[in-house]
């Protein structure tokens, strides 16, 4: 487990808390796969683990920003763009897939920084801009 819940990852919203739980242990998987590094085949398990990223962000984003819309969260439209830009990046890696079986290694590294930059920065900051909004609201 590479991604221990903490307290300050908490948003005190139960179902988002969860959300981003599932999303630690998606990225506990790709750290997996980055820290295995042997001469395997991993390419079936790569593209697992990105196709279940892609599915759950974009289920998690959708969730997030149904709640800002309904209770007019001022930073809302911001974001949402930050929510659209992590999904593209994420696109940005399916679209490579013809590179991918070739640059497995390359690959996971690449995923395991960016998961992990979306965990310590997305989470840490623009979620939290929400929690005290989102109390306020009685959520
Ligand atoms: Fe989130
Ligand atoms: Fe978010």
């Amino acid at each position: 487990m590479y991604f221990k819940w903490k307290d300050e990852y908490c948003t005190g919203i139960d179902a988002i808390d969860k959300q981003h739980k599932h999303l630690m242990d998606i990225g506990s998987r790709i750290f997996d796969l980055a820290y295995a590094d042997d001469a395997f085949d991993r390419y079936d398990d790569i593209m697992e683990v990105l196709n279940e990223l892609k599915d759950y962000t974009v289920y998690h984003f959708g969730y997030e920003e149904d709640l800002m819309e309904r209770y007019k969260f001022e930073y809302y439209e911001q974001h949402k763009f930050q929510h659209f830009f992590l999904i593209k990046k994420i696109e940005r890696f399916e679209k490579e897939k013809h590179d991918i079986d070739e640059k497995q290694g390359e690959t996971i590294l690449e995923l395991a920084e960016f998961i992990s930059d979306w965990i310590t920065n997305h989470i840490l900051k623009e979620d939290m801009r929400y929690k005290d909004f989102f109390k306020s609201k009685g959520l």
